[in-house]
């Protein structure tokens, strides 16, 4: 088994240390058993996120060079709004410097204490964004996204009923929909043209804006080429094109799809709206045409967001990640199915059933990670969304405990790939290697970024 060849050879390389197993359970412990916490540099494989990962291309770093940084009007930012109006028909662009600063910026202008922000399943930051003003983040996902072992091909979708259903119970409190494509918490599953033109059939006739979360919108048009029927024969800009003609605007992660180290993007239709969030935008990030970006991080976006359209690339970048999840699979790991468009989920429910989830099955994964194979992983589980009921003490946890593998665009080899899923192997083969923890230390936001823990056994 193996994946369509890298559509790009490597020109520039990054020399990676081993360390021992000695340091790596030293620097556990130091990191209070948070990945997050330990030096990058001690990390042989780093699938903890594919945000701001990616390597650039040439075409990139020539780009680099021609940044116009200059305080306004800089040439970079009517290139990237150019490349925003042509691939998704969408007039406004406000560059920000990474995604939760759009959420943040776009949130603050349409929501209120009281409302209520529906999403297919809101990414982690776009719920703390929404939570934090004081409204609630809902998900309304279709039931089969919960369902890790259905191998269906849209289990992005958002329930058209749940969200009808929302809209019936908070009349007048719902501002705005966000739908997230790829949908990241619910596996990295895509979501389907007909299910974004249902969806934003509902949010018309309710006179609700809707807004794409669209960190990996070239991930979902693959997808859609590859999955939908009458989708075929149409070409992945096309596809993206389409897709953006159901929304409002949207807000973007440009360190996933867009191919960037850093920068993020609010996307708009709407004059007033736009002049509201430029106004925010001055205060919190900068001049409505760099946003907290430099004139060379715009132009790199803009030609990211080319590149990433280029269907060899999509071929061979969904079929990287396909591999890690089927080599796993072999194995016997329990994964999430169909594999997601960035990242591979190990099952961790399954995985370490004897962990119950308020002490951190997929945690326990994530440590055995490194710790046998300096591999970095991430949990999406208990420790970033679980909480203890406050009045009757009960542990409320997510309905799903991940453990996400998610693949840096253009970084890693198959010989790569291979020595994770070797490491997985150990794991397989004494799964006691696996060990409960509990928290020590917590903050009240995004917890699991900042939170220490301890080892039970
Ligand atoms: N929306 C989605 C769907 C995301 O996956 C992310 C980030 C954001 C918004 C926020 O963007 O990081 O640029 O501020 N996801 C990263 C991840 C962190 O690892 O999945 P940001």
């Amino acid at each position: 088994m193996n994946y369509p060849p890298e559509p790009f050879r490597i020109k520039v390389v990054e020399p990676l240390q081993h360390v021992s197993r000695t340091e790596r359970e030293h620097l556990l412990k130091k990191a209070g058993f948070n990945i997050f916490n330990i030096p990058a540099e001690k990390i042989y494989i780093d699938l903890l996120t594919d945000s701001g990962t990616s390597a650039m291309s040439d075409n990139q770093w020539a780009g680099m060079m021609l940044g116009d940084e200059s305080y306004a009007q800089a040439r970079n930012f009517f290139h990237l709004q150019q490349t925003v109006q042509d691939i998704f028909d969408i007039p406004i662009v406000i560059p920000t410097h990474q995604g939760r600063a759009a959420e943040h910026l776009l949130f603050s202008v349409l929501v209120k204490p009281g409302d209520v922000v529906p999403n297919n399943i809101h990414f982690d930051t776009t719920r703390a964004n929404v939570e934090y003003l004081g409204a609630q983040a809902l998900d309304c996902a279709v039931e089969t996204a919960y369902d890790p072992d259905a191998p269906l091909p849209f289990k992005g979708n958002m329930d058209p009923q749940k969200l009808l259903d929302a809209i019936r119970r908070n009349k007048g409190k719902v501002p705005l929909v966000m739908m997230t494509i790829t949908n990241n918490s619910g596996g990295g599953q895509p979501v389907s043209m007909e299910n974004i033109r249902t969806i934003s059939t509902i949010c018309r006739e309710h006179r609700i804006p809707f807004f794409f979360d669209a960190a990996r919108f070239a991930e979902n048009a693959f997808f859609i080429q590859q999955r939908e029927a009458g989708y075929q024969d149409k070409s992945i800009a096309e596809i993206v094109r389409e897709m953006f003609s159901y929304v409002d605007g949207f807000t973007m992660s440009a360190k996933k799809d867009a191919l960037v180290n850093i920068g993020g993007m609010i996307g708009l239709r709407d004059e007033t709206l736009a002049r509201k969030i430029k106004e925010l935008l001055i205060l919190k990030e900068g001049f409505p045409t760099y946003g907290g970006l430099a004139g060379r991080d715009l132009e790199a976006m803009a030609r990211g967001l080319r590149e990433v359209l280029n269907p060899e690339y999509l071929n061979y970048r969904v079929g990287q990640v396909a591999y890690l999840g089927e080599r796993l699979r072999e194995i016997g790991v329990p994964m999430l199915v169909p594999f997601g468009g960035h990242a591979v989920y190990v099952n961790a429910k399954e995985l370490a059933s004897h962990i119950p989830p308020e002490q951190f099955p997929g945690q326990a994964i994530v440590i055995a990670l490194y710790r046998l194979g300096a591999i970095r992983a991430v949990e999406i589980g208990s420790l970033m969304f679980g909480k203890r009921d406050a009045s009757t003490g009960k542990w409320i946890g997510p309905r799903l405990e991940l453990v996400r593998l998610a693949i840096p665009r253009r970084v890693y080899t198959q010989a790569h790939l291979d020595y994770v899923v070797e490491t997985f192997r150990q794991i397989i083969e004494d799964t006691s290697i696996l060990k409960p923890l509990k928290i020590v230390e917590e903050p009240p936001f995004l917890r699991h970024f900042t939170a220490k823990l301890e080892e039970l056994r």
